[in-house]
């Protein structure tokens, strides 16, 4: 656990919003944690927060099986401050009246301040403010010795406040962006309420976790590391690196579906650049031969993350008494929460090194398993690993095997990799570059007929799919200029040869996926 003595906990009744919430409070340098509500009793004994916040939550306080509030929360006396669902259940619990309201608020709304709004509005200055809200439940009597602070124009309470006890509860969402005063009132819950001080930086987040990591390897073991090139898995080296010196052992594995240039270049940047212990072991020939004539996509997972398992012992059999296994493993993997979660990891088997740690009896080092991705490459840039590394897009374990559909032979990777460099080398001139999440080729199993000068082709055809996403579980196509997707066909028909058309994939997800396979 982390040794910041200003800790938030935000108590999830299972809203969208849960995982904002907890990023707003961190952006304010602030650590929190998002836990299931059923768990709070063994939470706060534990975790000792400074404050505890509510989320919202798709359930009615009067429905039957409705989440409840755990008595710890309010008997610890610590600030409490409850959105949406958390507001009615504070009401609800403590002796107060919420009835399904006849007119929805959903969406903008405006609420005015006055002088008396109290402490949860102490950052927020006097007036009116638009705010964002999602319920259709209101409160029609506040519970005893609470009253409303704050009210909508429709006369709708939007927040209430204890008169004598740290409660406070607000029927708007402040952790979205249509709120925009509402990282003002988090601010004055966390500093004001709750006493909190902003020492969740990314300077004391490295400090404190090189600390934590020599304490936890000591002074004589190894530790092993998956290398793939990607921000998680280099920053968690990085730090490991950091705190225990060339006993970390990186082990980087070649497997012959990579993108064009990339199993170089992790080696030129990490190994010589960066001066990671890196093992390098070219398992091209094989990946291709374990995949030769294989076409079903779940299959192809299959073996690339078994070969990987495989090829990954052996490289690290060479480790004399390793004990540790370090991983990137990010906090939104981590959260047991009653959040909504998206269908899509279910629908295709992610490879990673599954089954490893077990298999090998090694101890696994998470040292990321606190933080969100947006954190993740702040810390990479506060550790000085180059830009295109702190912002290089995701790429699948199984790499362009899931991209040349179909069989996967190394002609058609090698097609598939000139093609990816000119949409990568493309995009990546444009501003707006960061927007997109993920762009790349695909390869398609059809051929088309074409013309090139006097001749008649008969040649391959490449989709394009670029994408915006906040976390790849859902995603809109992104709209890439028309100039640039004209440059991108014509350097593709024109320098690749082998591919004769290309089209542009403007599917989202759901119902589509971002890889193709
Ligand atoms: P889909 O295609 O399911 O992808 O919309 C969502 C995100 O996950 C990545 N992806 C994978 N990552 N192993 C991985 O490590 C995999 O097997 C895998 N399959 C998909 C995909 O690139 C996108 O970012």
């Amino acid at each position: 656990m982390t040794s910041d003595p200003n800790r938030i906990l935000v108590l999830d009744y299972g809203s969208q919003y849960t995982q904002l919430i907890a990023r707003r409070v961190r952006e304010l340098q602030v650590y929190c944690e998002i836990h299931p509500y059923d768990a709070a009793d063994e939470v706060i004994a534990r975790f000792a927060p400074k404050g505890i916040i509510l989320s919202g939550g798709p359930a009615s306080v009067d429905e039957e099986g409705a989440p409840g509030l755990p008595d710890s929360v309010l008997a610890t006396g610590i600030p409490v401050l409850g959105i949406c669902y958390g507001c009615q259940l504070l009401t609800h619990a403590l002796g107060g009246r919420v009835v399904a309201s006849n007119t929805r608020e959903f969406g903008r709304a405006t609420i005015g301040v006055g002088d008396g709004a109290g402490p949860l509005f102490h950052q927020v200055s006097e007036g009116t403010h638009v705010v964002w809200m999602s319920h259709s439940d209101r409160i029609a009597e506040v519970a005893p010795g609470f009253r409303v602070t704050a009210t909508t124009d429709n006369g709708v309470p939007a927040a209430i406040a204890h008169e004598s006890r740290p409660l406070f509860g607000v029927q708007f969402h402040p952790e979205v962006v249509h709120t925009p005063s509402g990282r003002e009132l988090l601010a004055s819950f966390l500093f004001g309420v709750c006493g909190c001080e902003p020492t969740w930086t990314v300077g004391n987040f490295i400090h404190d976790t090189i600390a934590r990591l020599r304490a936890e390897v000591g002074p004589d073991e190894q530790v092993i590391c998956g290398l793939s090139g990607g921000v998680d898995s280099v920053v968690a080296a990085t730090l490991v690196h950091r705190a225990i010196g060339d006993r970390l052992h990186c082990i980087f594995v070649d497997n012959g579906v990579l993108r064009k240039g990339e199993a170089h270049q992790v080696v030129a940047t990490f190994r010589d650049r960066l001066h990671l212990p890196l093992r390098a072991v070219d398992a091209r020939d094989r990946f291709l031969g374990e995949l030769s004539g294989v076409t079903d996509p779940e299959q192809k997972r299959k073996i690339i993350g078994r070969v990987f398992v495989e090829v990954f012992e052996e490289a690290a059999r060479d480790v004399a008494g390793a004990k540790y296994l370090a991983q990137g493993t990010l906090y939104p993997d981590v959260i047991e929460s009653v959040s909504f979660k998206g269908p899509s990891a279910t629908i295709k088997s992610h490879h990673n090194v599954g089954g490893l740690p077990e298999k090998m009896k090694l101890s696994l080092i998470e040292p990321l398993r606190e933080l969100f991705k947006d954190e993740v490459r702040q810390v990479g840039l506060a550790l000085d690993l180059p830009e295109d590394v702190v912002w290089r897009q995701p790429f699948p374990g199984p790499g362009l095997a899931i991209r040349v559909l179909g069989e996967v032979t190394a002609e058609a990777v090698a097609l598939l990799q000139e093609a990816d460099a000119i949409v990568r080398e493309e995009l990546a001139a444009l501003p707006e570059a960061r927007e997109i999440w993920q762009s790349f080729a695909v390869l398609l199993p059809v051929r088309s007929v074409g013309v090139m000068g006097d001749s008649r082709t008969y040649e391959n055809v490449c989709a394009i799919r670029a994408v915006s996403s906040v976390d790849g579980m859902t995603a809109d196509w992104y709209p890439v200029p028309y100039a640039t997707l004209g440059r991108i066909s014509n350097r593709i028909i024109n320098e690749v040869r082998g591919i004769n058309r290309v089209v542009y994939d403007i599917s989202s997800k759901p119902p589509a996926t971002i890889e193709w396979e």
